[in-house]
């Protein structure tokens, strides 16, 4: 029995609320995202969960038990931090058994384990040094690892691969969910990186200022936004919201075509090639508008080019409040001129 839950949270400083009266629920042997920009209360989410910050109001239960009065070590749960803390003193292998040593878990399945782990991480051939002549994101990944190896039912991170290059934040994450899966962990992930929350979660929850925006499926974020910030936020580039009247028409750079005929006229400003696909940015009717194109697009700045979609990949949005537009099943929507 793993499962957290929050019910009601806030956590406030003064008159800034960091965390708003947040319920969400991580199932057991999941894992969940706590998603957003700086400052929107995703480490305060996470702090409260360890039990590192006390709330103002709601509760914490952990394994269906109410944790909100616990201190951090009575919830049995490994956390990475942001700011990774390493002993300084001690070497990266000492690092990251440290937790076992403490449990006195014998001498040969420490050494076992840390083997695995060392491995996993990329930090084998590193056992030996201190925190202090290694690299950020050589640090990091011990303070991962000491995670790892604590086999923990409950699993908190936070930010655990900012440090990291390209491709081993890529290598990492598929590791960390493979691991996370394997051994039935339930954990809450933090990330300012979209990218990272599609490719990981089972569910994202999407913060701004301290409140859910929006709690679904990677899918469910990316094809039904439930608000014009979640549109923005999820898929890079960002959904395009084209003002009409009352409304914001959403639609999905690689959902807009380059057209001989018909469509909308607009201008290309540039083009970033990205080797598989490139980036057309135009300006159609004044406004930004991006298209993802197979392979390297011809388009030069200033060429006028004319775009199209299908009415049916468009997504609506309420002008004033953000707030999306369903609509009924069979409506016929009617698709107004640009
Ligand atoms: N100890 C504190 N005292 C006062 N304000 C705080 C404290 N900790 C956090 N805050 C404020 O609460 C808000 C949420 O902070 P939090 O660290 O949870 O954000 P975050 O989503 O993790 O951001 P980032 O992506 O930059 O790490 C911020 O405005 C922050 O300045
Ligand atoms: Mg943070």
């Amino acid at each position: 029995m793993s499962a957290i839950s929050l019910d009601h949270v806030s956590k406030h400083w003064g008159s800034m609320r960091a965390v708003d009266d947040v319920s969400l629920t991580a199932e057991e042997g999941a894992l969940l995202v706590l998603l957003g920009p700086s400052g929107c209360g995703k480490s305060t989410t996470l702090r409260l969960i360890a039990g590192l910050e006390q709330p103002d109001s709601g509760a914490i239960s952990i394994g269906g038990k109410d944790v909100t009065n616990l201190t951090s070590a009575q919830r049995k749960i490994s956390m990475v931090f942001q700011s990774y803390a390493l002993f300084p003193h001690l070497s990266v292998a000492e690092n990251i058994v440290f937790g076992l040593r403490v449990r006195r878990v014998p001498r040969a399945e420490r050494d076992e384990r840390l083997k695995r782990v060392a491995d996993i991480v990329g930090l084998s051939h590193l056992l030996e040094r201190k925190p202090s002549q290694l690299s950020g994101g050589q640090r990091q990944r011990v303070a991962l690892g000491r995670a790892i190896i604590s086999e923990a039912r409950v699993c908190l991170m936070d930010e655990p691969l900012s440090n990291l290059d390209a491709k081993l934040r890529h290598e990492m994450r598929t590791e960390i969910r493979s691991l996370q899966q394997r051994l039935g962990m339930t954990m809450v992930y933090v990330t300012h990186d979209q990218t990272e929350a599609m490719t990981m979660a089972d569910r994202v929850v999407l913060m701004r200022d301290g409140r859910i925006e929006q709690n679904g499926t990677p899918e469910e974020l990316y094809n039904r936004p439930a608000t014009a910030f979640t549109a923005r936020f999820i898929g890079t580039p960002p959904m395009n919201l084209i003002a009409s009247g009352e409304q914001l028409i959403g639609i999905r750079p690689e959902h807009v075509r380059v057209v001989s005929h018909d469509g909308h006229p607009a201008r290309v400003k540039a083009v970033e090639h990205l080797g598989a696909d490139s980036i057309i940015l135009c300006e159609l009717d004044g406004q930004p508008v991006s298209v993802r194109q197979e392979g390297f697009s011809k388009s030069q700045p200033g060429d006028g080019i004319r775009l199209a979609w299908d009415a049916g990949f468009e997504h609506r949005f309420e002008k004033t409040s953000e707030r999306r537009i369903e609509f009924a099943a069979g409506e016929t929507r009617k698709v107004e001129a640009v």
